[in-house]
């Protein structure tokens, strides 16, 4: 959306009338009080009392960009989606985030990002919306609300509680994987182009024969991985709470336009029949030496927007927006987030949220959805087809967009997905990535943030990390005795 120029044009109200005076108030005489019949003066009050909206419940303070996907690699015969032709180029729109800060914080908090992609198909937007992780604390819906909780404030002191973090991660072993992430090196990103994205759940790809993959989907960064440690990133919060906005809109402003190379990893049906962990585990990732990454693409950012608030406070993704030739899969997390996000944006945005410029698709979009709040887009060329079915020639289904059937057997339970499940060979994976001096990093940081926890749950937890690996819980131990020789 480029700026309209306004330069020199007469200040108008709303309603487009030129205004005489904007300095001064209607008044009854020369020092007397304001008059009710001041419209000019209640409009510009009005509106100020309604420039806030909720913030989002949860990844509230966030950066964005435009941009460009663009394919270069052929999984054409894995999917008929356009947007991953070939050749394919499509503009999107990228937003990245903090997790647990509400709007003001500041951006260099140890956190997971969210990486979160729009991306406008000529068949429809498809939202890929990932965090910079690609794993979750959490495999169950049902927790997530539970799991949020213990992020954001205490309800008595309105702090955030390390006690209520660490009871929650250490009744959970699922969160393992994560937890290391978060608090390993890559959880202090210095800048948002310094992070990979990833997809995280596990999507599927189809194609016109009706044969369905699974999926999940990597953005490397191109800029490198960098990141602060505790202490620098201290030191760069005590200059500025916005580093992340500083650095992304300088980085596009100068002409420095970051990128990711995107890649697939595939899986069949049938391998997913054969694995020893469940494929559709959030919690887990699917070995590269199993699952090679295919690279398909190149995402570039090369625009900043023009109104922060309109292009990107505005901005609503959804997991449910998928495209022909992309679907989901049976991962429940997914599921959860295929329900949880439109209802969050008619509550912060309202009913016609996606018919805002920065949400609206970039192709024709025909649907009988009629009235409500802000309805701002006009009616449809065809007055008497407000209904369906209906004899006016109104939009109609097209079934050569049917995704392939999927199959589901087995009782309706609830499966306690903790029994037989390994949470701790991956994270064990990764801890031997690890070198000394991460490793070092790592204690340190679970320390910093566990320090002072009722011993119990602080025991439970490296009893967890224990489980990992000795040396992890270990070291843990040994870090926070360094910081509390009592413990
Ligand atoms: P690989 O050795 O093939 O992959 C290791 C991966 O670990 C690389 O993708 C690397 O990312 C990433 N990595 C390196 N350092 C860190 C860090 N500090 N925090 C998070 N990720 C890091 O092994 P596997 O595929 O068998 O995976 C081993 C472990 O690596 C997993 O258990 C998981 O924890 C982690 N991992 C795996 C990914 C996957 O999709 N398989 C993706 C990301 C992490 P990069 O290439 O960008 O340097
Ligand atoms: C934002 C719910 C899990 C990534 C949000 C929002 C809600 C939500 C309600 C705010 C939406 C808004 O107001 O705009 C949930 C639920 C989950 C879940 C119910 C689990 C059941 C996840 C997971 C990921 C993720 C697993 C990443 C893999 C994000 C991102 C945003 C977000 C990136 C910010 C999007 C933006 O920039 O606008 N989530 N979430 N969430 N969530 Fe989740």
């Amino acid at each position: 959306m480029p700026p309209q120029d306004d330069r020199n044009s007469p200040l108008t109200t709303t309603s487009g009338a030129p205004v005489a005076d904007n300095q001064t108030s209607l008044t009854a005489g020369d020092r007397g009080p304001v008059l009710l019949q001041d419209w000019q003066l209640i409009e510009k009050l009005a509106h100020q009392n309604r420039e806030r909206i909720p913030e989002r419940v949860v990844h509230a303070k966030g950066w964005g960009a435009h941009g460009t996907l663009r394919i270069t690699g052929d999984i054409s015969h894995l999917t008929c989606a356009k947007v991953l032709q070939p050749g394919a180029e499509t503009p999107m729109i990228a937003r990245f985030s903090t997790v647990a800060g509400e709007m003001g914080a500041a951006d260099h908090e140890r956190d997971v990002r969210g990486f979160a992609l729009k991306f406008y198909t000529e068949e429809g937007n498809w939202d890929l919306v990932g965090n910079n992780t690609p794993v979750f604390f959490v495999r169950d819906p049902l927790k997530f609300p539970d799991f949020i909780h213990t992020q954001k404030r205490h309800p008595r002191t309105n702090l955030r509680s390390a006690t209520a973090m660490w009871d929650f991660w250490s009744l959970s072993p699922e969160s393992l994987h994560q937890v290391t992430i978060l608090f390993s090196d890559r959880g202090l990103p210095v800048s948002p182009m310094h992070m990979n994205g990833y997809g995280s759940h596990t999507y599927s790809l189809w194609n016109d024969k009706g044969e369905r993959v699974w999926v999940k989907f990597h953005f490397k960064t191109c800029q490198g991985h960098r990141h602060y440690t505790n202490a620098q990133a201290e030191e760069v919060v005590g200059r500025t709470r916005e580093g992340y906005q500083e650095a992304l809109f300088g980085t596009i402003e100068e002409g420095n336009y970051p990128r990711w190379i995107v890649q697939v990893q595939v899986m069949t049906e049938a391998q997913a029949g054969e694995l020893p962990f469940n494929p559709f585990d959030v919690t887990k990732v699917w070995p590269h030496a199993d699952f090679p990454p295919i690279e398909i693409g190149v995402l570039e950012l090369n625009r900043n927007p023009d109104n922060y608030f309109a292009e990107i406070e505005q901005l609503a993704f959804s997991p449910s927006n998928v495209v022909r030739g992309i679907g989901h899969s049976p991962d429940r997390m997914l599921q959860g987030r295929i329900f949880a996000y439109a209802d969050a944006h008619r509550y912060r945005l309202g009913t016609h949220y996606e018919a805002l410029p920065v949400n609206r698709p970039r192709c024709p979009v025909h649907h009988y959805h009629k009235d409500g709040a802000m309805r701002f887009f006009g009616d449809m060329t065809n007055p008497d087809a407000y209904y369906e079915p209906n004899s006016f020639g109104g939009p109609v289904e097209d079934e050569s967009f049917t995704e392939p059937p999927l199959q589901i057997e087995g009782p309706t339970a609830r499966f306690d997905h903790r029994e037989g499940n390994d949470d701790f060979s991956q994270p064990r994976a990764l801890f031997l990535l690890f070198d000394d001096a991460q490793k070092a990093r790592l204690f340190a940081n679970i320390a910093a943030a566990m320090h002072g926890v009722p011993d119990a749950i602080a025991e439970r937890q490296i009893e967890l990390f224990q489980q990992v690996h000795p040396d992890f819980g270990v070291g843990v131990c040994a870090a926070l005795d360094a910081l509390d020789p009592q413990f």
